[in-house]
């Protein structure tokens, strides 16, 4: 069930360096409470993600824009109820980073009051200053670039990125720098899979792809498109797990497997 390093002791912040080592794909999914928590311990996921996600797979809203810290610090406290193995990683919401200070405020209560082992936060640029505060200050960090939902209003919509030579260049330059700033780990959304190769082949941190192809070093998604339940037009890079499979627990274990064959994604997910 677990790859084949875990020893179902819970994984750690290095734990995810070395898989990448050992070229090992790490397997995440979104989690938004206790009881889909234990199904994701179950069924062998490496980390799970309290995304800002939530705002539009949970609370219906039009963009992540409206979720706050509180809601997350909430969600997080649920989902470490149900979990033993998994690493837990939580969404720092729109403008709750805006400056160290409030970064660090905010991703405090997310380790201390919600049990998160680690914040993610999207962009680059102004936020390496914040990335380098929380790493300074024992806040392990995971970076996220290309399809940024935080900035839907400023890209025009939910479209992918890094698909002009100039694009993919700043791409790349944005993943080095957050590296270098002290992120642990880097979540590539919608980007072209040649991208995504290139990026992870340079970084030494793992990269984690969301419609970013098959070569990053694991794979996450938000758990209600895995189990084909999210309303609307289904994007490309989703695969409903649940089909074929007669369970929760049966859908995640079949993503997990997927994930560590290089099953999933596959030519058809990506762009
Ligand atoms: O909020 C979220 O669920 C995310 C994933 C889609 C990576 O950021």
């Amino acid at each position: 069930m677990y790859s084949k390093t875990a020893t179902g002791a819970p994984v750690t912040v290095p734990d995810l360096r070395a898989f990448k080592h050992r070229a090992e794909k790490i397997v995440s999914m979104t989690c938004y409470d206790a009881s889909m928590a234990a199904r994701a311990d179950e069924a062998g996921v490496d980390f799970v993600l309290v995304g800002d996600s939530l705002g539009m797979v949970v609370q219906g809203q039009s963009s992540t824009l409206p979720v706050t810290v509180d809601e997350i610090v909430y969600h997080t406290r649920c989902v470490a109820r149900g979990l033993r193995r998994p690493l837990i990683v939580a969404d720092l919401p729109f403008m709750s980073f805006r400056d160290p200070a409030t970064a660090l405020t905010n991703a405090g209560r997310l380790m201390a009051e919600g049990g998160a082992a680690m914040v993610k936060l999207e962009g680059a640029d102004w936020v390496c200053e914040v990335i380098d505060t929380l790493k300074r200050h024992e806040v392990p960090v995971c970076a996220h670039l290309g399809l940024t939902p935080q900035s839907v209003h400023r890209l025009g919509g939910y479209k992918v990125q890094g698909r002009a030579d100039a694009d993919a260049q700043r791409l790349l330059a944005d993943a080095r720098a957050v590296q270098d700033a002290g992120a642990d780990l880097l979540v590539l959304e919608c980007v072209p899979a040649a991208l995504a190769a290139e990026i992870t082949h340079e970084l030494h941190i793992p990269t984690i792809g969301i419609g970013a192809g098959p070569h990053c070093d694991g794979q996450v998604l938000v758990i209600y498109d895995l189990l084909g339940i999210t309303p609307g037009r289904r994007p490309r890079f989703v695969k409903d797990f649940l089909a074929g499979t007669d369970s929760v627990g049966g859908a995640i274990a079949a993503y997990a497997r997927a994930v560590r064959s290089g099953e999933f994604p596959g030519q058809e997910h990506g762009y």
